[in-house]
């Protein structure tokens, strides 16, 4: 490896979920802390964070190609980028990147990248290196101060998983279960709140399994945390993703009907309809346990949003448990979820189990699934139509003078009218579409 000049310009260009998109502001909060400044659109970078997913298949090879191009361009203008590689591929395959792409000159695993800077510096004199170290929660703690951010800012509760669903990686990405000390939790909202956020999104692998210790020394629940964010006095809304349903409790479900600031949206995913299925997952819940827990939020919030993951092809399954599935969703009715095929993890439990399914097949019943996801979908936008509702403005739509902000259900709405960034808008809900709505504003609620 030669040694480079010292970065002047970053992009980070993360994949896959929100706990990835939390992590790439924070790397870039530490590039720019450190002097480098983001490159501008269009324009190559001299250091690049590929801040990567391993959850479905291909993300690795996407990465081999994603430095691929960047090596091709770097030649092409005559420099050669310093290229890290971050996040869940990273932390899993590590040693064969570092192998098999001579142009990455870092490899930074999720719990770790705190410690990124000092790598630029090892790297700039022409070191390569790897630290997929897991130490737990040392990097929230050596992160710069937060001081910038948007309307809607996320905040990492919880990190990893002790699941062990027999398809999922993450728990060997991520690692065991941690909780991020609830005062910690409290002085970042506050400073994001200080930077300009109106809306808090909790995060979380199993957000929901949060514990602490609150002020008083008294063991908390995730529903204490919340409760205790909503009495600050700036957070207007505040969300939360994603829940298990094995960690859902009482006070989870009373505190929807309870905290105003806390929005009537619920992903929880459930993956399966089929309880055998569900078992070979390791699912630990039932069909049915599930659609109870359903029911016993919408006791608690008649309108709250129900959102879910579910997973077809998983090993073994049969027409006739995939039409469970499509039996749970017709009963659900969900307002918006995520649907994947069934993709086989290297170390997986369920990559090696009997009845792997035929690509087609997989594909023919995730059309049948999002068929009928997409149908729920655009019903609950259309029975949103004549409901007033307040939205949070988050950015500009492409017609002049048009806004786009979210509704309380996290549906996107857009409308003109006298708004700005980081405004809540009364608003009136005038059409649906199958993703949007059409809202006619009734008066700003907040400047
Ligand atoms: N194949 C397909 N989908 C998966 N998910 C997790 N692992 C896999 C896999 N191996 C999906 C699950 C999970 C979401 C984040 O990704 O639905 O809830
Ligand atoms: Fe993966 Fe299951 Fe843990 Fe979710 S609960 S992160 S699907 S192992």
């Amino acid at each position: 490896m030669t040694a480079h000049t010292p970065p002047k310009t970053y992009r980070v260009k993360s994949f896959g979920c929100q706990m990835n998109v939390y992590d790439g502001e924070r790397m870039a909060e530490l590039l720019s802390q450190k002097g480098i400044t983001p490159a501008p659109e269009g324009e190559d970078a001299d250091l690049v964070v590929l801040n990567t997913c391993h959850i479905r298949e291909k993300a690795a090879e996407k990465v081999y190609s994603d430095i691929g191009r960047l090596v091709k361009a770097g030649r092409e203008a005559g420099k050669e980028p310093l290229i890290a590689v971050a996040g869940c591929v990273a932390q899993a395959e590590g040693e064969e990147i570092m192998a098999r792409a001579p142009a990455v000159s870092m490899v930074v695993g999720p719990q770790a990248y705190h410690r990124l800077g000092d790598m630029i510096d090892r790297a700039v004199a022409g070191e390569r290196a790897t630290d997929t170290d897991m130490p737990e929660d040392a990097k929230f703690a050596a992160l710069p101060k937060r001081r910038k951010v948007g309307p809607s800012a996320f905040l990492t509760i919880q990190e990893g998983c002790d699941k062990f669903c027999t398809y999922c990686v993450v728990p060997y990405t991520r690692g065991a279960e941690i909780s991020r000390p609830f005062n910690d939790l409290l002085r970042e909202a506050q400073i994001l709140l200080e930077a300009g956020a109106i809306e808090i999104t909790l995060l979380g692998q199993n957000v929901n399994a949060w514990t602490g210790v609150d002020d008083t020394g008294r063991d908390i629940g995730f529903d204490a945390l919340v409760r205790a964010l909503a009495a600050l006095p700036d957070l207007k809304r505040i969300r939360y993703t994603t829940s298990h349903p094995n960690d859902v409790t009482e006070g989870m479900i009373a505190m929807h009907g309870e905290v105003d600031k806390l929005m009537p949206y619920l992903h929880l995913p459930v993956q399966s309809g089929s309880d055998r299925v569900l078992k070979a997952m390791n699912r630990r819940h039932t069909a049915r346990g599930y659609l109870k827990l359903l029911d016993r939020f919408r006791e608690a919030r008649p309108d709250i949003a129900l959102s879910g993951d579910f997973i077809v092809g998983f090993p073994g399954e049969t027409e006739a448990e995939f039409a469970e599935t499509l039996a749970l969703v017709d009963a659900v009715k969900y307002a918006a979820a995520f649907s994947f095929k069934y993709s086989p993890r290297p170390g997986t439990p369920a990559a090696t189990m009997d009845g792997q399914i035929a690509r087609e097949v997989m594909e023919e019943r995730l059309a049948r699934l999002q068929n009928a996801l997409n149908r729920d979908q655009y019903a609950f936008n259309t029975a949103s139509v004549g409901k007033t509702c307040e939205v949070l403005v988050e950015r500009r739509g492409k017609l002049p003078g048009q806004w786009l902000g979210k509704s309380p259900w996290l549906q996107s709405v857009f409308f003109t009218g006298d708004a700005a960034i980081g405004d809540l808008v009364r608003v009136e809900l005038v059409e649906a579409g199958p993703n949007s709505l059409a809202g006619r504003v009734l008066e700003r609620v907040s400047a």
